[in-house]
């Protein structure tokens, strides 16, 4: 009888359940509507796709773990609306279609965001444990008993395995070059990906993440006009930039600083305090703040800086804002102790939003952490990746002396010396740190001028691609290291080679 049903018929169906659903609870709304639209999936017949049960779908987080493990743990997220659920994660070799699903221990928690501007939503966190090193692995994530979410996770790789990370940053402005990125991103298959800061325009708000973020890196189609299905597999993390937690102004933007929200990364920076130095002041009106506050638990300030073990590299993460002072003892004491007890890593990246080595004129005079230069030497740092300059940009291996009575602000002087011998292709070990300019994520270019004048550029400056949006691969096989930066239509820009 459901066969002879015509589309027509079934729509009215699924709205006078809609209708009649509206005086009871949520949960037994979700019932009918979910057995309704069953139905309708059974006879086959009507293009109607049953209505997500997410607000955002489902994304990997590395959550507070800074160092490996023999097993590994993750965080999945997803986002709710503000309604009871039980929830449940499951998980099984990828792969083995007829294997079991396991349940995952540890039950999904839910953060409420109440803030004004939006609608109240959970932010729940399911932690996923006992994960083999490096083995993707298929997860589903069920409501109540039904399954309403599939997809992959690869678990953080061990020291020893091969490793590629994608590294782009000033992205998340609805472009279509942040599309192609993302599609270049998806192609190149990464293991993670590091952003640079400046993830999300103009203000790093929720209703921001919502229309620029989520739709273009957790696509479900990947193609050049729409992004990829990346979050959901792939594990992404970030610096914070100027854009993401400058300008906390809860009167303009009562929905501000959604990276203390959506971002669940490791709690191990240097302590910070609300309204303390080193943590950009928040104005607007109290009951907006202490919203946020109340949303951001222990995240906000501590997650502005952190560190990470992923196989054989060690990263170190800043927030390298203006109002940062990273000229003071007990900044510079953290990162002296974070490198230092990372020696025994074959490789220490560092990521951070302002570059401190920069030729493009736009943000020339945002110098402030040359400061740390010396710090990244001692350490042993091989590369540091920078945003907030729209371009890409590689400098010579170099060291830097600060010049004595430089206080860290606007431009900061200094001697450099520049390893001209390194070539990156024959002559592969650096004398110097490296540090990368990569900011053409999906933002406009800036200085696209500058590429083909290198007059203009500084002494430090060996590479310089201002014309094209572009993003930064890099593979690891034990002591060698090799990066490309690829164009958002997938041409190769440039490439080098780095031994130990
Ligand atoms: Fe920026």
């Amino acid at each position: 009888m459901h066969r002879r049903l015509s589309t027509r018929v079934l729509r009215a169906l699924l709205a006078s359940v809609l209708f009649s659903a509206a005086a009871r609870s949520s949960q037994a709304q979700e019932r009918d509507i979910l057995s309704t639209l069953s139905t309708l999936s059974s006879v086959g017949r009507a293009a109607v796709q049953p209505a997500s049960p997410f607000v955002i779908q489902p994304y990997l987080q590395l959550g507070d773990a800074p160092k490996a493990g023999k097993r590994e743990q993750m965080a999945l997220i997803w986002h709710t609306s503000d309604t009871d659920a039980v929830w449940s994660v499951e998980t099984r070799p990828a792969g083995e279609t007829g294997a079991k699903w396991s349940a995952q221990g540890g039950r999904p928690l839910f953060q409420q965001v109440a803030v004004a501007g939006v609608d109240a939503h959970r932010v729940w966190t399911a932690p996923l444990t006992d994960l083999k090193p490096g083995a993707l692995t298929a997860y589903r994530v069920l409501k109540g008993d039904v399954p309403v979410f599939e997809s992959t996770l690869l678990p953080r790789k061990a020291s020893g395995q091969k490793q590629r990370v994608v590294v782009f940053g000033d992205c998340s402005v609805d472009s279509s070059a942040q599309r192609k990125i993302a599609y270049q991103t998806y192609l190149a298959k990464p293991d993670y990906v590091f952003i640079t800061g400046d993830i999300v325009y103009n203000r790093g708000r929720i209703s921001e993440y919502r229309s620029k973020y989520f739709p273009i890196y957790n696509a479900d189609i990947a193609s050049p006009a729409s992004g990829a299905p990346l979050i959901r597999s792939t594990l992404f993390l970030a610096a914070p930039g100027n854009h993401d937690i400058l300008h906390p102004d809860f009167d303009k933007a009562p929905d501000s600083l959604a990276y203390f929200l959506y971002w669940k990364q490791p709690m191990n920076g240097p302590t910070l305090a609300v309204g303390g130095p080193n943590v950009a002041p928040m104005t607007g009106p109290e009951v907006s703040q202490r919203a946020f506050l109340a949303a951001a638990g222990s995240a906000y300030p501590r997650m502005a800086n952190y560190s990470f073990d992923y196989g054989d590299v060690h990263w170190t993460v800043l927030d390298a804002d203006p109002y940062v002072n990273w000229n003071e003892p007990a900044l510079r004491d953290w990162l002296r102790q974070d490198l230092e007890k990372a020696k025994g890593a074959k490789w220490r990246f560092v990521g951070f939003h302002q570059p401190g080595f920069n030729s493009s004129v736009e943000h020339f005079d945002e110098q402030q952490m040359r400061v740390v230069a010396n710090l990244f030497e001692e350490g042993g740092v091989d590369l540091v990746f920078n945003g907030h300059v729209h371009n890409y940009q590689r400098t010579y291996p170099m060291r830097f002396a600060t010049a004595s009575g430089q206080t860290g602000k606007g431009r900061v002087n200094g001697v450099w010396t520049l390893d001209k011998d390194f070539d990156g292709v024959t002559k592969t070990k650096p004398s110097g740190v490296l540090y990368l300019v990569t900011g053409a994520g999906g933002a406009d270019l800036y200085n696209p001028e500058q590429t083909t004048k290198p007059e203009t550029w500084q002494p430090f400056t060996k590479k310089f691609v201002a014309d094209v949006h572009s993003m930064t691969q890099v593979d690891i096989d034990g002591r060698r290291l090799t990066v490309k930066q690829i164009s958002d239509d997938g041409k190769e820009l440039d490439a080098f080679t780095v031994t130990k």
